[in-house]
């Protein structure tokens, strides 16, 4: 059982990379909910960012190339269809190599990359500038997962969002749903989406892809709670903790949790929790989906598909879709 209590702590050992009040609030429901949980934006620290990287590198994890094998091969059809000289909105653009790999092809009038951590895209908008400078653009520090409004300088003709990487499936099908009718609000007549979708599959690949055989991932999911040592002053011992991924084939999808290796008692700033072995932290869970209803998230949101590309194995879509006049 699960005892919660609420402690007040010192936080003299503070370290820099200290939590924003509203991070922190989050985090102290989060780790005091029932159902214990730690949102997986956490995920991506300095750390976390090369790990996911690495993540990308492994055999089992095969999104990241699958999808890339698909613009690859398929790059002039999807420009053809996209149409050149669009405003391309990068949403999660990181180091913005996807987009920039759609360039030549796309010829896009201007590029806006949109990312929480704004530092890292800057500097690789640096760069692009020099190689393309034809294309005006624009990097944006901001979650566009809740609520967001594109600033004045996004031109408003002929918007493309360009939102790969299944990052999709990281929301509810609810709140994908959601998510993606605030991108049609923002698109005018003539915008337009660009989404990768990780498609659902055997669940050996499914489990594996998120259970490595070198622990890479693994790794991954237990420095979440480095970081969240950090941010709040916890105490988690990782040591403690074990991964655990696996495809859970009745919700559709990928679920990661971390488990409680023995019983322990875990304290924050601002509140302590007991936890006993075999409990459960929830991190964060990857929705697979049939072609069809992918198709069918986007019609209801406002979108109409207009192209899908797949791989032979058919493990992930590439979809291009326009927004259909409300
Ligand atoms: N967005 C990635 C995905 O759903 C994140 C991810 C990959 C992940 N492996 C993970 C998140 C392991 C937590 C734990 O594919």
């Amino acid at each position: 059982m699960i005892n919660l209590m609420l402690t007040t702590c010192t936080s003299d050992e503070r370290q820099a990379a200290v939590a924003n009040a509203h991070d922190a609030q989050e985090l102290h429901a989060g780790l005091g909910a029932d159902d214990a949980c730690i949102s997986p934006k956490f995920l991506y620290d300095a750390l976390g960012s090369k790990l996911f990287e690495a993540i990308c590198e492994l055999p089992e994890y095969y999104p990241t190339r699958t999808e890339a094998a698909i613009f690859e091969r398929h790059g002039a059809e999807i420009a053809r269809v996209a149409g050149l000289g669009t405003t391309l909105i990068d949403l999660g653009a990181g180091n913005c190599a996807k987009a920039a790999k759609l360039f030549p092809l796309l010829q896009p009038a201007q590029y806006v990359a949109v990312d929480i951590s704004s530092e890292f895209t800057h500097d690789a908008l640096a760069r692009l500038r020099q190689r393309f400078p034809q294309i005006a653009m624009e990097a944006l520090g901001m979650d566009f997962s809740n609520r967001f409004e594109l600033p004045d300088q996004v031109r408003a003709e002929r918007r493309l969002f360009f939102y790969p990487g299944s990052s999709i499936g990281n929301f509810t099908p609810e709140d994908a749903q959601a998510f993606l009718k605030r991108l049609r609000a923002q698109c005018g007549p003539d915008g337009g989406i660009l989404i990768g979708i990780d498609l659902a599959k055997d669940k050996a690949t499914l489990d594996a892809a998120y259970d490595d055989a070198l622990g890479v991932t693994a790794a991954f999911n237990l420095n979440i709670l480095r970081h969240v040592n950090r941010l709040v002053d916890a105490d988690f011992d990782i040591r403690q903790w074990r991964h655990h991924g696996f495809y859970n084939p009745a919700r559709g999808r990928i679920e990661m949790h971390l488990e409680a290796r023995t019983p322990q008692e875990v304290h924050w700033r601002g509140g302590a929790r007991r936890f006993e072995a075999g409990d459960c932290i929830h991190t964060e869970n990857s929705y697979k989906y049939q072609q069809a209803d992918a198709i069918g998230l986007l019609e209801r949101s406002g979108f109409e598909a207009t192209r899908v590309w797949t791989d032979p194995q058919r493990w992930f879509a590439v979809i291009h879709a326009q927004a259909i006049s409300p």
